[in-house]
């Protein structure tokens, strides 16, 4: 096997620097004696060496990883392909491709993930090269939950075509149970990539030179197909008497999983239903629990159906449709015009699958309901450890969902698995959900900025205790906030343990409810904006975890203000400047 070095995005280099080097060794070990490309052919590769660009939008690493094994499969097919972030676009020169696949998230608001934005910026811009050699599939992975389903991987599918380039597959589009459609939609572009439908089981990897390949990678121990089992340690409420928020810390073992994890990374929790909901649906249905259901590939009993098996909270589109004719006095047959979308995001906001279902006169049969349900997916939480604080664990920082609606109290369905139905000592399956885009600083001696409100301190502990751990040198300053001091000052011992023992260099508190104004984390910054300023002037990292809904645009209109107005920048080069801290991996979120 004859394959091409890469420089990891681990290694301390800056992005420009390892860029530079991936294009040295690929164009140093392309020179490849033609009787090694003559020895791959002749051992049957249907594609000898033939390039193949995988470009990936992710921001919690699910397409990064669908993008992985899809190269995975093209190398054993003996294309000679290439992952690469989309804003890692300056490398790919997709104007000298010939053959590209894109798989992307969307996120925000139909918006590109981190590592797409300034893909997406450059592409939609007039600075954008004619495309006309180039031949793209797009594969968009997204949540119907969300208004602009896939809007990211629509956004690239047609301007691309508006610059030129040629699909050569259509658009391909996932749910949250993207597993199958994403499997089905990437088994179907090797026809079109000229190749038969089977698999070769050929490895080989031949470059053209001109791209890093980077498919060398390991998947991991147990994943979101095979979660491990894992014992649930500790489970402590952080909040104290007097909050109004339910925030808990959970301790996790992973002895014997194999898995290994990294600060930054998240952990996928399988959740299991609420037990007093399901026997209200087999109620509602009246049905006999233990007769059987098909779901999936297996037969199984309706009851463990609905507790494991299957999203009993949030209606699928279908099951809205079906009870909206079935039930015409209900009126809600006219939401399902194309137009009144939003409307029908209103009627169903803090309505669940048990409302739509106790409007039907007449239950529909259990095998038809489990058809119309949507699979439980997994919830991510941000892990709140690092390995080396805790050897063998995983710790959690999870908020528990639990509200009133339509005379109703209503859970969360996995953070009230966590808080309510596991049990000390208990069972939970669990998988480590990597994230490339999210990570430490190569250097110990590296600054960071860390904004950590509320549950999005978790990552924060984990990079803390890591520097820690490792003695790292490097200037840390968190800011945190909550409510209240006295009740939601999450982790308050060790954080200000760290102050002291100087591993914090800075700690700035902004609790919103302790005065009459409303102080958030984005106030601090901008009263700190000289010194915030010469940090990030300094190379420091600049980290944002948490609520993706609103803090997180504040806390990114208050970077951009203070690079205007202390960095003394346009609004335009203040653009200019976090973009490039983007990539450069110097600005990294990790919101929800
Ligand atoms: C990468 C990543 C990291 C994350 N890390 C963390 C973390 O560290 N800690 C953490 O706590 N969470 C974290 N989350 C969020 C977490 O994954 C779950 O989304 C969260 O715990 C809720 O899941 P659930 O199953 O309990 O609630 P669900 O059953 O999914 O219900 C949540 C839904 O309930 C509805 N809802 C909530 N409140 C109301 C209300 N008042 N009225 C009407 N409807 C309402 C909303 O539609 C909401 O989407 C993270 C998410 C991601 C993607
Ligand atoms: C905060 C947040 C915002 C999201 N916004 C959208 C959206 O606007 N449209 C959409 O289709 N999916 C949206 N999603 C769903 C993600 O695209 C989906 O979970 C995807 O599988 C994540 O892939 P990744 O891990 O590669 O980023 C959003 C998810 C989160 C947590």
């Amino acid at each position: 096997m004859n394959s091409v070095p890469f420089i990891p995005e681990t290694a301390p280099f800056t992005a420009e620097q390892r860029a530079w080097l991936n294009g040295f060794l690929a164009g140093l070990f392309s020179q490849v004696p033609p009787e090694q490309i003559q020895s791959s052919q002749t051992n049957g590769a249907q594609k000898s060496g033939e390039p193949l660009l995988v470009l990936f939008g992710s921001q919690t690493g699910t397409a990064e990883v669908l993008a992985k094994k899809f190269a995975k499969e093209a190398q054993q097919r003996g294309f000679a392909p290439s992952v690469l972030a989309l804003n890692d676009y300056e490398n790919a020169n997709l104007a000298a491709v010939d053959k590209a696949v894109i798989i992307s998230s969307t996120w925000g608001d139909g918006d590109p993930p981190d590592n797409a934005a300034n893909f997406w910026n450059w592409l939609n811009s007039d600075a954008a090269p004619r495309l006309e050699n180039l031949h793209f599939a797009v594969l968009g992975l997204g949540d119907k939950n969300y208004s602009d389903f896939c809007g990211a991987s629509k956004k690239f599918d047609s301007r691309l075509e508006v610059l030129g380039a040629k699909r050569f597959a259509s658009r391909g589009e996932c749910d949250a149970d993207y597993e199958a459609p994403a499997k089905a939609w990437m088994d179907g572009l090797w026809e079109k990539l000229g190749q038969s439908a089977t698999s070769s089981q050929l490895s080989v990897v031949v470059t053209n030179g001109h791209h890093p390949v980077a498919t060398d990678y390991k998947l991991p121990a147990a994943d979101k197909s095979n979660p491990f089992p894992a014992r649930l340690l500790k489970n402590v409420l952080l909040n104290r008497p007097g909050s109004s928020k339910e925030v808990r810390h959970y301790e996790i073992s992973l002895d014997g999983s194999g898995l290994t994890y990294e600060p930054g990374d998240a952990l996928g929790v399988m959740p299991v239903n609420c037990p007093e909901l399901v026997e209200e649906i087999i109620a509602a249905l009246k049905c006999n629990p233990t007769d059987n259901v098909a779901v999936s590939d297996s037969t199984l009993p309706l009851r463990e159906a609905l507790l494991r098996h299957l999203d009993i909270t949030k209606p699928s589109q279908e099951f809205f449709a079906t009870v909206a004719n079935a039930a015409p006095s209900s009126g809600l047959a006219e939401l399902l015009a194309l137009e009144k979308r939003d409307e029908l995001r209103q009627w169903l906001y803090g309505r669940g699958v048990v409302d739509l279902l106790l409007l039907l006169a007449e239950p529909p049969p259990a095998a038809d309901f489990v058809r119309l349900m949507k699979k439980l997916m997994p919830r991510l939480y941000s892990v709140s450890s690092s390995p080396n604080a805790h050897p063998g664990e995983v710790h959690l920082t999870v908020s528990a969902v639990r509200y009133e609606s339509f005379g109703r109290g209503r859970k969360g369905v996995a953070s009230t698995f966590l808080a309510d139905r596991v049990g000390e000592a208990e069972f939970l399956k669990v998988f480590i959900q990597p994230s490339h885009g999210f990570k430490l600083p190569p250097s110990g001696e590296t600054p960071m900025i860390m904004i950590g409100p509320g549950t999005g301190i978790a990552p924060f502990r984990a990079f803390l205790e890591e520097r820690e751990v490792a003695g790292a040198k490097g200037k840390n300053w968190l800011f945190f906030g909550d409510q209240c001091r006295a009740a939601d000052f999450l982790y308050e011992e060790q954080l200000t343990a760290w102050q002291k023992s100087g591993l914090l260099t800075r700690l700035d508190l902004a609790f919103s409810r302790d005065q009459a104004e409303k102080i958030y984390v984005q106030h601090r910054m901008l009263e700190n904006a000289g010194e915030l300023w010469s940090w990030l002037e300094a190379g420091a990292h600049f980290y944002v975890c948490g609520d993706a809904s609103r803090m997180a645009k504040d806390v990114d209109d208050a970077l951009h203000k203070i690079i205007e107005t202390t960095g003394g920048k346009s609004a335009d080069d203040a653009k200019t400047y976090v973009a490039k801290m983007k990539s450069d991996k110097r600005y990294q979120r990790d919101v929800y």
